[in-house]
């Protein structure tokens, strides 16, 4: 049977998907859907204990993924009475893929079962202070990509037609996060097309619209969560400052290193969370 196609049937495909989840990994409803961005892996093998890990193509409506250091395969977690799906790595816009194919794993999450969404990323860090190495929560976005996941026909069985986008970056969520690691600091995330790194007056334009932290992911895929009125949890490790504001050549490489040096310690905060969550 050929896979619905997520850039024409959203819903379906996701539905598709989330069947073949459950039965390859034996898992009938996952809780908690974590996306691990660049970086992040290494986070994966603080979250629990692997009962199931396949290639994300498996799944149906996933393509292969073409950066260094994006995964593409997705592991079944238990985490205490709790079945975590994670998603070790994404898919971006920038590759060439449509906003549905960019947001297929979220959606696959929310209809295998997930009731809390928790997005991760690497990110450029503007405000004054920022350091990399840190872990932000993101408190809201701008999403500058030109895109969205939500363009054609509505499918009311995902959401609604106009979703209210007041809460996306659930505030509770935020206080919970908090309560694991009192000195996360909050931030507002832009998302950009990429894959360029931003230039120094595209810099300046950010900083000037309210933008905390840059990166290239998480706006569309948080837009497909909202939609589905699903609670949301996202968090940014700032690997550099953006490009500019410190006296350094921004390289893939080194956003990955340093995301790495840190990304045990995300893990565990991750886990803490989940832990945690009611
Ligand atoms: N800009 C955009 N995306 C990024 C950056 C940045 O400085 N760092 C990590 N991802």
């Amino acid at each position: 049977m050929t896979h619905p196609d997520p850039t024409t049937h959203p819903f379906e495909a996701a539905e598709a998907s989330a069947a073949v989840l459950a039965e390859r990994t034996g898992v009938a409803r996952h809780d908690v859907a974590v996306v691990l961005g660049s970086g992040w892996k290494p986070a994966a093998d603080r979250l629990g204990e692997v009962t199931a890990e396949l290639p994300v193509t498996e799944l149906g409506g996933f393509p292969e993924s073409s950066v260094a250091g994006h995964g593409s395969t997705v592991r079944s977690i238990r985490n205490g009475d709790r079945h975590v799906l994670v998603f070790m790595g994404r898919v971006h816009l920038y590759e060439g893929h449509h906003p549905n194919v960019v947001a297929h794993g979220v959606r696959t999450a929310v209809r295998a079962g997930a009731g809390t969404v928790v997005l991760t990323n690497a990110a450029g860090g503007l405000r004054p202070g920022m350091r990399a190495g840190q872990p932000v929560l993101i408190a809201d976005h701008l999403n500058l990509t030109g895109h969205t996941p939500l363009l054609g026909p509505n499918d009311d069985r995902l959401g609604p037609r106009f979703p209210d986008m007041g809460d996306v970056y659930t505030a509770s969520l935020r206080e919970l996060a908090r309560t694991v690691e009192p000195t996360l600091e909050e931030a507002v995330y832009l998302g950009l097309l990429g894959p360029t790194y931003e230039t120094p007056a595209e810099v300046a334009m950010i900083g000037r619209l309210g933008g905390e932290l840059v990166g290239m992911s998480t706006v569309l895929e948080a837009i497909a969560v909202a939609h589905t009125g699903t609670p949301l949890l996202a968090l940014s490790l700032v690997t550099n400052l953006a490009a500019g504001l410190a006296d350094e050549v921004l390289a893939h490489d080194d956003v990955l290193a340093v995301a790495a040096a840190s990304a045990e310690r995300m893990g565990s905060l991750i886990a803490d969370l989940v832990a945690r969550l009611t």
